[in-house]
């Protein structure tokens, strides 16, 4: 048999070293290093007997394993039908974008269901949840709630109250006592959710983790819960806007393509089936540097009004600004139309740009209307208010087709585009014809 080694384990990001040393080799945190025994091996030449049985693929039994639904259509669709029992999902988002509202809302319809619920909340009093709770006039018996944050007491409750779905709301406030490092360490947060996932994989349960993402867009605890958890949901939105999207960022039971939209309103999130047009409510015709791009996120085209605004600036390096488009190719565009099209109208001036309505769109198809929308307020042309553009700006000046070429199409069918013109740009066509100096105009 092979004797118990110790090792140095840092408490901040699991790195071990043979030795004891002030600062961690690899996150570089201080006087984090503590003692840990590291696995003994068995010596060779023991003869090794296996713990578990070989069965054929076709004789796994899959009664009551199949998807169940969190009652929750736009989250089911990005699921692929609802919460698979026994596997860990992991829902990152910013705080407050509403993580704890749409879990007890999916609790609440999953109890209504039939389903036994248990809600752990490990961040807020029983009471604060309770309000919450009235608030989305949420009254649903078997929805049970523990205020627990010790992470042995909630797998007992785990393994004695057999619940069909478990929600931990935050996994970075649950800790283990034994362990020593702080809660919210990576220790701490990778222990937990492994012990949570061999809890779900015993007791056939679907455990829903919640997991606050710093302002720099990472879970807290380097990515390492993305490794151990089936599904990894990112949940997003503008907190100044009502939109949130819900997409699978790793899904081990299906796609990751799917989009789930929801709407926070005074009584909680409600889906949004139908998104064509969502975002055209208040649009101004008429007005120079706005047009309609159909984006696609996951399967589903989204008219979005994309916008600029170009004005003289006082600065000795103008300002860009870009809200919901990329930085990167916003420049890329500024680019092009200045060295390709000869527009010398931004070198002196500020630009904003912005896609409206708290989405972010990180596509190259958005290119041609953000070309568009620059051009039309540098020339004060407005463009025809049914107009739709859809492009990747090439830096030779060229134009690109994006996929799903009639999906967008259909999108601006059935959105508020209220006349029969669409543009979206066919093959590799030069954008010189389509923007030309006089202000915009897009062939199809
Ligand atoms: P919350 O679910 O607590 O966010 P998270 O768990 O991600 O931190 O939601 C916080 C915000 O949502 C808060 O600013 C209030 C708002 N909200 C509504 O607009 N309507 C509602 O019905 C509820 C419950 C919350
Ligand atoms: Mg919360």
């Amino acid at each position: 048999m092979g004797t118990a080694k110790v090792e140095h384990r840092c408490t901040e990001c699991g790195t071990t070293s043979p030795r004891w040393l002030g600062r961690c080799p690899s996150c570089g945190a201080w006087s984090t290093l503590v003692e840990a025994c590291a696995p003994s091996r068995a010596a060779s030449g023991t003869a090794l007997l296996p713990t578990s049985t070989v069965v054929p693929i076709s004789a796994i039994d899959l009664e009551g394993w199949g998807a169940r639904s969190t009652g929750m259509a736009e989250l089911d669709r990005v699921l692929g039908g609802g919460l698979v029992p026994g596997s860990v999902t992991l829902v990152g988002g910013e705080p407050g974008i509403g993580k704890s509202t749409l879990l007890l809302q999916v609790l609440a319809a999953m109890a209504g269901a039939g389903a036994r619920a248990l809600l752990v909340t490990a961040e807020e009093s029983a009471s604060q949840v309770g309000l919450r709770a009235r608030r989305l006039r949420i009254s649903a018996p078997s929805l049970h709630l523990v205020a627990d944050a010790s992470l042995p007491s909630v797998l007992a409750h785990v393994s004695t109250g057999r619940p069909d779905v478990v929600v931990i709301d935050s996994i970075q406030t649950l800790f283990d006592p034994e362990l020593g490092a702080p809660p919210g360490s990576v220790t701490q947060v990778r222990e937990c959710a492994q012990r949570l996932v061999a809890a779900a994989k015993d007791h056939g349960v679907s455990v829903v983790l919640v997991g606050h993402v710093t302002k720099e867009g990472s879970l807290a605890g380097p990515r390492v819960l993305e490794h151990v958890v089936d599904t990894v949901l990112s949940f997003e939105g503008d907190r100044h806007h009502a939109l949130r999207l819900v997409r699978a960022v790793k899904h081990r039971f299906g796609s990751t393509d799917e989009l789930g939209l929801f709407e926070m309103t005074e009584t909680g999130l409600v889906g949004v089936p139908d998104p064509s047009g969502l975002f055209l409510g208040d649009r101004r015709p008429g007005v120079p540097g706005s047009v309609v791009a159909p984006i696609m996120e996951g399967h589903r085209p989204l008219l979005v009004e994309v916008q600029a605004l170009v004005s003289p600036s006082t600065l000795a390096q103008p300002r860009r600004s870009a809200q919901g488009l990329d930085h990167g190719r916003l420049a890329l565009v500024l680019a092009v139309l200045g060295a390709r099209l000869g527009h010398r109208g931004f070198a002196a001036a500020d630009v904003h740009a912005s896609a409206v309505g708290g989405v972010r769109v990180v596509e190259p198809g958005v290119d041609l209307a953000v070309a568009l929308a620059l051009v039309s307020s540098v020339t004060g042309h407005a463009l025809p208010a049914d107009l739709v553009a859809c492009g990747e700006v090439g830096l030779g000046g060229e134009l690109r087709v994006g996929v799903h070429a009639q999906q967008r199409r259909a999108a601006r069918r059935r959105g508020c585009i209220p006349r029969r013109r669409v543009s979206v740009v066919t093959r590799d066509q030069r954008s010189h014809a389509a923007m030309s100096a006089s202000g915009p105009r897009v062939s199809s």
